[in-house]
């Protein structure tokens, strides 16, 4: 499925360093968001926190849809909430080209991913450190991507977990060419290489990127580093 922007082809298989907004300047995000897509990017990784299933607040529903006019990059929604499938419809419509949600709160995952499919845009699954590949593995073919959180998820800026390499190359063995994999949580020039040899080709960087005095330059370095390791 192509994005709503017509900018990312999701069944490509590229590396794509995925910029997060939660390491952005809330006071200047457009400006931001702005910023890397002329430098380059493709797609933006949005985090949704909602207090309950994370220990942090982010943003929601109006956020996205003021920035969806001001940018042409792929929405790639990450929700970090207790009920997706009650949300999921407000953040379609507020321009997610892609919907990702937790299994931990998934009894029935095959609902929420019928549901987002629903609503025209890609779905992708996501599991915390503590859960193992095997909690996704019946739901794995009917998703457009699989988010492995190489953090606990909540916060930006923290350490990113060694045996989440394991967990990629599991997963990477579940998944056909046209699927994504997907990496978050600390992603830098030190960790973004292996990432890629354990079979990401989609890495979210929150700190790496807007963190950096120089966005632009710190996004190139890492998909260099990221196209030099594949
Ligand atoms: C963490 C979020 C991440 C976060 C990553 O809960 O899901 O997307 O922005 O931040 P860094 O790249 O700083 O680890
Ligand atoms: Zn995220």
């Amino acid at each position: 499925m192509t994005s709503r922007s017509g900018e990312w082809d999701l069944s490509e298989s590229r590396i794509r360093i995925a910029p997060s907004l939660l390491s952005a300047d809330f006071g200047r995000l457009a400006e931001d968001v702005g910023r890397i897509e002329a430098g380059g990017a493709e797609v933006l990784h949005l985090d949704v926190m909602d207090g309950h299933f994370v220990p942090n607040i982010s943003f929601g529903v109006p956020v996205i849809e003021k920035l969806r006019p001001t940018s042409k990059l792929f929405f790639d929604t990450h929700l970090m909430i207790t009920d997706p499938l009650k949300y999921a419809g407000p953040f379609a419509k507020a321009g997610s080209d892609l919907l990702t949600f937790h299994i931990e709160v998934a009894p029935e995952p095959m609902a929420i991913i019928e549901h987002i499919r629903s609503l025209d845009i890609n779905v992708g699954i996501t599991l915390n450190p503590g859960t193992p590949a095997s909690a996704i593995a019946p739901a794995v073919e009917a998703v457009d991507l699989v988010l492995v959180m190489s953090v606990w998820p909540g916060f930006g800026g923290q350490a990113f977990i060694a045996s989440s390499l394991d967990k990629l190359r599991e997963i990477r063995t579940l998944l056909r060419p046209d699927q994504r994999l997907e990496v978050d949580g600390g992603i830098d020039r030190t960790t973004v290489a292996a990432a890629v040899r354990a079979g990401a080709d989609t890495l979210v960087a929150g700190s790496a990127v807007f963190g950096q005095p120089d966005p632009i330059k710190a996004m190139i370095e890492l998909q260099e580093l990221a196209e030099a390791a594949r």
